[in-house]
């Protein structure tokens, strides 16, 4: 599985996914400038993936900073590259918690790097959880990149997707293009293709053609923040396909490790939706597509807790009432 993510002593290299799928090219975070360029231009991207380079981030802080005033600022930067994924603060957070001192380097790249292996292990378990839900001959759609790119490694969606394919189920991925900047046609075939996962590319307006002819058995989605009563923020345009999953009688689950829960969050209500430069629907690879006209960007949106059918997380599938279950599996 690729490595996209690696600690080097005294830098992080990133795989830049920006470039995918025809360019593999590394970038070297030495300073906190560089990851949280590397972060907003979604070189690194996906909610897991974020929590991991924000654990990280806070080591390249610490080495990068003179005095604890100017680490903190550091810090509070990266948590704030970008709003929606809990997971980036979830693991700057997690680092901090474990020193007293800035200067405690060492001990915070061993956090760190735990971070990142518990989050393959975490995924790994979502695939086991999950896999039980596919049945032989089972058309699945995903939508965006759940898969390793977006997490330590292996995937959450993605992940389910792939431990359901090492059964040696007989499966077919529909997988969302998902515009305006394209992760499910860069990077999740790219992921799918390089394992030999049968997957067919559609646009995202295809999505209900599909599931009214009832060629779609179940669409498995990641998150990027769990609300305590089930609402879920991921990528721009799950919403509607959990509205339409529901009108066609299709089963709707979200896959997340529980470190996308957020506490401070009681509904969707509760979480900020991050808005994108309009030239990324405007522009393709550089070139205008659009007539002269503003467009609105919002990277996410919330699919409301009565949508989905259950969350798939390392514990265990989460089941409504969600309120009361998602209090207990936290626990
Ligand atoms: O804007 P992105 O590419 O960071 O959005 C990513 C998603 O919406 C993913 O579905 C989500 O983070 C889950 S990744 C396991």
């Amino acid at each position: 599985m690729i490595e996209h993510i690696k600690f080097c002593e005294d830098h992080l290299k990133i795989l830049d996914q920006t470039l995918l799928p025809h360019e593999k090219k590394y970038i070297e975070c030495r300073d906190t400038k560089t990851l949280i360029e590397a972060i907003k231009s979604l070189r690194i991207r996906g909610a897991p993936a974020l929590g991991i380079t924000g654990a990280y981030g806070v080591v390249i802080a610490a080495l990068e900073s003179k005095t604890e005033k100017e680490f903190i600022e550091k810090v509070e930067k990266i948590k704030n590259a970008r709003p929606t994924a809990v997971n980036l603060s979830w693991g700057v957070e997690k680092v901090l918690n474990s020193v007293n001192s800035f200067k405690s380097i060492e001990k915070m790249i061993q956090i760190a790097k735990n971070i990142h292996e518990e989050d393959i292990q975490k995924n790994r378990e979502i695939g086991k959880n999950g896999s039980i839900l596919i049945r032989d001959g089972f058309r699945i759609l995903t939508h965006c990149n759940a898969g390793a790119l977006a997490t330590g490694g292996y995937g959450t969606a993605l992940g389910i997707i792939r431990a359901a394919f090492e059964e040696k189920k007989d499966i077919m991925v529909f997988v969302d293009e998902t515009r305006p900047l394209c992760q499910g046609s860069r990077l999740t075939a790219w992921e799918l293709k390089e394992e030999n996962i049968p997957c067919t590319l559609i646009t995202d307006s295809t999505a209900g053609f599909l599931m009214q002819k009832q060629k779609i058995d179940i669409v498995i989605t990641g998150a990027d923040r769990i609300a305590m009563n089930g609402d879920t923020a991921n990528k721009i345009g799950t919403y509607t396909l959990s509205v339409l999953a529901k009108e066609n009688n299709i089963p709707f689950y979200i896959a997340a490790p529980l470190s996308t829960f957020d506490p401070c969050s009681n509904t969707g209500k509760d979480i900020k939706i991050e808005y994108r430069d309009e030239k990324e629907v405007l522009y393709l690879y550089g070139k205008k597509v659009a007539a002269d006209v503003p467009a609105l960007n919002p990277a996410f949106d919330i699919t409301p807790a009565r949508y989905i059918s259950g969350i798939i997380t390392e514990k265990g599938i989460v089941y409504p009432p969600y309120e009361k279950n998602i209090k207990g599996i936290l626990k």
